[in-house]
Order: structure tokens, then sequence, then C-alpha cells
């Protein structure tokens, strides 16, 4: 470690908490909470001076749960430490969210009162996790504890969070157990602390969350509890999901399980959500949860996915019979292609698009987007809509009638990535439209390895009037 790193204080001030500060607790519509640019980041001096961080960019939205992974020695916790304000930012930007002011913090060049300051608004979950050795467990959570109008009784709160994270008197079968709640931690084991130190990380309920291997040193019982709660403080989770995963012990092999009495003291402790997640970790269970997935290799953001857009647009192409000819990776592949990072529920913002030029076309209420007639060539595109609604309109002998209307997840102009043929019909914006596209040349880039399949897919194509589809 080097020396400019400051372990997360407990803080000792009382701070704004639940219904105090005039701020706005979220960033304007569409607007990331934390937004990291150009960040290098170099370890020693002189002639041992090596660059471990290289321009790294990443946003990431209020509520996403992210999850970062990669080789050991890649960066990650490097990374982290420079988003929570424990070391120094040396070049590039890290604008993070703050709610009290309206506005972002910006960490480049700011003064350690103020990185006090962002510190206390994070919740830190380390490795080293600085408990403090003369306080019981309890003790622990109640240091870090902030009291404001509003808040929880804070000796329950406290308890609460222990007793749900099974260190309480009650274990996972429900049985009656030992509480390890007055234990200071020298008598507790690895994971006994590890689960004090994440009570301790979220007792204030934090905005956000920067967590390096939570669950490296728990069992999938364990694990589970705190991941269900970073997902529940993300955000608001129907009864039905956390109901399935109260399994039986005999199901506890794979994943881990809840027990019954979990669940209400999680809806009681989780009394705000809106909760951003960081996420350090090689915990696979984990990962199929995420919302967004950035994997690090050698000091650089290799990929940077959001899951929920991911699924979006292979299911989306998938519908398509040219899609559905591809090999199932080979279609995830012209998927990833495509994807801007921005989940399918937020609009592309203009910056997204300078970002992925050509994956994303915006249309104007009434704008055209493919004429009928309008000849195709090797520039003809797919398109599947990812925002909005689009009319489809087809003109014979002088008529123009609307044959249907589509939203999102439906797709038109599939034809194009396959033949030199005219639009059959016309495709219109009804409000403000974004379309994913596919080029023929992405296309073809893929279908080599799938050919057969799409032989067949033409001869169909040839033989039927596929007019019915009524989307040409
Ligand atoms: N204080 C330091 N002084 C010099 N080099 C350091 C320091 N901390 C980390 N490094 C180097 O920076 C690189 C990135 O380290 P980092 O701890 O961020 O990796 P990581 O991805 O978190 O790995 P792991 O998965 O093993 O925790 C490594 O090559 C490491 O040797
Ligand atoms: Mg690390």
């Amino acid at each position: 470690m080097s020396s400019e790193l400051s372990p997360p204080a407990a803080p000792l001030l009382p701070a704004p908490g639940p219904g105090r500060g005039a701020g706005s607790p979220l960033p304007p519509p569409g607007q990331p909470v934390l937004r990291i640019t150009g960040v290098n980041h170099h370890f020693g001096e002189g002639e041992t001076r090596t660059q471990v961080l290289f321009d790294n960019d990443l946003e990431v939205m209020p509520g996403e749960m992210v999850i970062m992974s990669g080789p050991s020695g890649s960066g990650k916790t490097t990374l982290l430490t420079l988003i929570g304000g424990l070391r120094t930012l040396q070049e590039g930007q890290i604008e993070i969210w703050n709610p009290d002011q309206s506005g972002y913090a910006t960490l480049r060049g700011m003064a350690e009162p103020d990185l006090v300051q962002v510190r206390r608004r994070i919740g830190f979950i380390f490795q080293r996790h600085n408990l403090f050795d003369s306080l019981t467990a309890i003790q622990n959570v109640r240091m870090a504890q902030r009291v404001g109008p509003g808040s929880p009784d804070p000796d329950a709160d406290a308890a609460d969070f222990l007793t749900y994270l099974l260190l309480g008197t009650r274990d996972v079968q429900g049985k009656p157990q030992k509480p390890r709640t007055d234990y200071k931690p020298a008598a507790l084991s690895g994971g006994q602390r590890q689960r004090v130190a994440t009570a301790r990380a979220l007792i204030n309920r934090p905005k956000l969350v920067l967590a390096d291997e939570p669950t490296a040193a728990l069992d999938a019982n364990t694990g589970l509890a705190v991941v269900t709660l970073l997902r529940c403080l993300a955000r608001d989770r129907p009864d039905d999901e956390l109901r399935q995963l109260v399994r039986p012990p005999a199901d506890a092999s794979e994943g881990g399980r809840l027990a019954d009495w979990q669940i209400p003291l999680l809806r009681k402790i989780v009394t705000e959500t809106g909760t951003t997640s960081l996420i350090v970790t090689h915990d696979g269970r984990i990962m199929n949860l995420a919302d967004r997935i950035v994997h690090m290799g050698r000091g650089r953001i290799e990929s940077n996915v959001v899951v929920a857009e991911r699924l979006f647009v292979r299911e989306g192409l998938r519908q398509s019979p040219v899609f559905a000819a591809i090999l199932p990776d080979e279609q995830q592949k012209i998927a990833d292609q495509i994807l801007i990072g921005v989940h399918p529920d937020h609009p592309a913002r203009p910056d997204h698009l300078r970002a992925y030029p050509g994956r994303v076309e915006v249309y104007d209420p009434g704008q055209v987007i493919i004429h009928q007639g309008d000849r195709v060539d090797e520039h003809g595109k797919f398109y599947l809509i990812r925002r909005g609604t689009v009319e489809v309109l087809r003109t014979a002998d002088g008529v123009t009638a609307k044959v249907d209307e589509m939203g999102p997840g439906r797709y038109f102009g599939e034809v194009a990535l396959l033949m030199d043929q005219p639009r059959n019909a016309t495709v219109r914006a009804v409000d403000r439209v974004e379309v994913y596209t596919v080029d023929r040349e992405t296309f073809d880039r893929f279908r080599d390895v799938s050919r057969p399949f799409i032989e067949r897919i033409l001869i169909n194509f040839r033989d039927s009037p596929w007019d019915e589809h009524g989307r040409g």
C-alpha cells in the first residue's frame, strides 16, 4: 500500500441523514451518478514509476449494481480506491453526484476536507475492513452510525442489520444460535468480521457502495444475504423474487438460500432505494445478478456491458428469422457489436451516440426511416427498435394504408442484409424513435460461420412471399 492511501475512516460527525438536506438525491434523468473519464494511474517515482491504469472511462447510472472482474493485478482495487477518494487522482477526472449540493463532486485536485466529505457519503466494504479491535461487533456498527431526525432507533437498527446478516440469535434454519453481536473482532471468524464490516458500511444507507470481494470470505448463504441486501438497496424487489430465494435446505448447494425470517427483516432495513454499487468479484453467482459487468485487463476497462441491454438486443435479433438462423454465439457477437452501454429504459444521449457512431439512430416524430421502393444495396440496414413507436405504411395501387405499428423489441428491414431488393414498405417514426442498426458489413463478418443456415433462410425468402411479414 502506498502512503497516499488513507483508510476509510469511520465518520465521527453527524451528517445529513434521511429527511434532511435540500439537495436532489438523484442526478437529472439520464445522467450517471458516477462518471470516470480518462483515468490513468502510476505507482512509484522516477525509475520505478509504473503505469497501472490506462485511460479508463466508465459511467454508472443510479441504482445500478456493477460487477468488476478481471485478473489479479489488472487494477480493480486501484480504480476502486480512486473512486472512493482513498488515493490521490493523478490524471483524468472522477465525478460523483453529490445529493447535498445537487451537483457533481469532482475528485481531481480536491482538498482533503472535501475528500473526507466524499468518503463519508460512500459505503466501503473492503478486505481490510478496519474494524476497531476494542469494540464489539455491534459497537463497531454503532460507531459509524449517523443519527438524524427520522432515522430508525439506532440500537435496534444496528441489531437488525447484524441479525439479517446471520450474526444474531437465529441461524439460517431458524434455529437459535449464540449471537456474535457482543464479540470483539479477535473472537470472530474472517467471514463474521466481513459481515460486521458490511453492516457498518451500509448502516447509513449510502447512495454509493464500493465493495472489494465482499463475499470472498463468505459461504453461499451469507454471501447471498449480502448480495440480496445490496440488490434491495438498489431497487425495490417484488416479494415473489425474494421468496424464490427461500429454498429448502437440501437445495442450498449452488447459490445459497435465505431463511423465511430474513425477508421481513430485509424489508425493514431497506428504508431507501437507489443505491449504486460497484463490486469487485470473481463470484459467478453475483455476476448473474449484475446490471452491468465491467471487465478489466492490464489496467484498462476491456468491456463494459449492460446486462439488460445485451439481453434486449439478443432477444430482439432472435425474433428475426435472419438472425435466428445464426449460431447463438454469433448472435451474441452481433448483439455486442451494436450495444451502446445504456439500459433500454434510458434514452441514448448525444455523447453515447458519438461514442458509438452508427450503432443507434434517432428519429423525430413523423420522420421516415425507410421508404417503400427505395433500392437497397450493400449499405442496407436492419433496424431493431430500442425506444419509441413506428408505423408501417404500404402503398399499393396509389392507396397508402397503415399495416402495422411497432414498439421496442420489434424489427424491420431485415431482408436488406441478405438481398438487393427494394424496400417493400415505408416505416415512419410516430414519436421519438431510437433504433439499433445492423449493416451488411457487420452481418457479413458473422454470417460466414453460419453460412449453411443462412442459405436455408435465403431459399425460404425467395420461395415464400415474405411481404406477409409486412416489414420490408
Ligand atoms: N501501492 C502500490 N505500489 C506499487 N504498485 C502497486 C501498489 N498497489 C498496487 N500496485 C500494482 O498495481 C497493479 C494493480 O493492482 P491492483 O491491486 O489494483 O490489482 P487488482 O486488480 O485489484 O488485483 P487483485 O485481483 O489481485 O486484487 C498491480 O500490478 C500492483 O502490483
Ligand atoms: Mg484487488
